[in-house]
């Protein structure tokens, strides 16, 4: 019951200017402002896509939501991606702390430190069977010196081509139709609230054959104790406690997501499904979370790889 009163409390504050001004000066997404973190999720993701058959270089590389730096996708330019987009809607991220992450990054990368883990990360997603460095997919060299320093140089300078961030994003020109290899989001997409435009501009920002990875949770990210407990607000009681916050949850399940990626155009290459025995029963959540179905209202995150059909770029 704590978390509950809690979550209303924050929401009625949240009318509050000097409560808005230090919500703001706290603002912080999550992990991404760990080089460890940046890189643990980033490995996580591409050897999840090449065990799915989806390969592993990818020039182009987009991120919804980076959140506190854009450290993943400067690991997927050390990985030997080309070009990063990153599009958030609210600016968390500092330019001048770039080069920091980029530096710890390159250390990770010239160690060859294995991928950090469950017990460093324990809510990470996706969970690996082995942690160790992935040297079969990152065989290239792309540590070498002088593309390091051109990598340094990129991101020193803003407007770099290289290296863009769009923040905020509203519409879909942001970025050029069919010339992504890889889209990707950590923690995001259950927090967009115009997810099916978000699941068409990716579908169209991608080359044909082009992939989308997106790791979802449908926790109640601490509104509740119970990790179904943000389906227990009725929907006025909802968008009364979020309407001054930043950024919410859209309360969205899983099949919603797999129905707009549908929608858009995607075939599912992957549906890792993390299930729940737990959580509130059905009869103690709101309509229309009461009608969810048995897999809906058990899933508590996924791993969804799509792809654009056509021939692998
Ligand atoms: C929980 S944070 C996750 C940040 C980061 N990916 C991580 O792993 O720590 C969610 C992020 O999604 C962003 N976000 C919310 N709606 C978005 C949208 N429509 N497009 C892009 N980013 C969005 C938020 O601004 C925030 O940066």
């Amino acid at each position: 019951m704590r978390a509950e009163t809690g979550f209303l409390l924050r929401g009625v504050l949240a009318y509050l200017p000097w409560y808005q001004r230090r919500l703001k000066r706290r603002a912080h997404t999550g992990g991404t402002d760990s080089a460890r973190y940046c890189y643990s999720v980033w490995l996580r993701h591409l050897i999840q896509l090449h065990q799915h058959g989806c390969g592993s270089r990818f020039q182009n590389v987009a991120e919804l939501g980076p959140g506190d730096s854009i450290g993943v996708g400067l690991a997927a330019l050390l990985s030997g991606a080309e070009h990063y987009v990153a599009l958030d809607i609210f600016p968390y991220t500092h330019h001048e702390r770039w080069l920091a992450m980029l530096e710890d990054l390159i250390d990770l990368f010239a160690r060859r430190a294995p991928v950090p883990d469950d017990r460093e990360f324990p809510s990470v997603r996706p969970r690996l069977e082995r942690y160790d460095y992935p040297q079969h997919l990152l065989a290239g060299a792309w540590l070498e010196a002088a593309r390091l320093d051109q990598l340094r140089k990129d991101i020193d300078a803003s407007g770099s081509e290289r290296v863009r961030y769009i923040c905020p994003w509203f519409d879909a020109a942001e970025v050029r139709r069919e010339s992504i290899d890889l889209i990707f989001s950590q923690a995001v997409m259950e927090h967009v609230t115009n997810l099916k435009e978000a699941y068409q501009a990716s579908f169209e920002w991608l080359k044909a054959g082009g992939l989308a990875s997106h790791i979802i949770d449908f926790r109640s990210h601490g509104v509740s104790e119970a990790w179904n407990g943000h389906w227990r607000y009725p929907e006025r009681l909802w968008s009364l406690a979020v309407a001054r916050r930043e950024f919410t949850m859209n309360r969205e399940p899983l099949s919603t997501h797999l129905n707009l990626a549908r929608r858009s155009g995607f075939e599912i290459v992957h549906c890792q499904k993390e299930v729940r025995g737990d959580g509130l029963p059905r009869q103690r959540l709101a309509r229309p979370f009461r009608d969810l179905t048995d897999e809906d209202h058990r899933v508590s995150g996924t791993h969804l790889i799509l792809r654009k059909p056509g021939p692998a770029p």
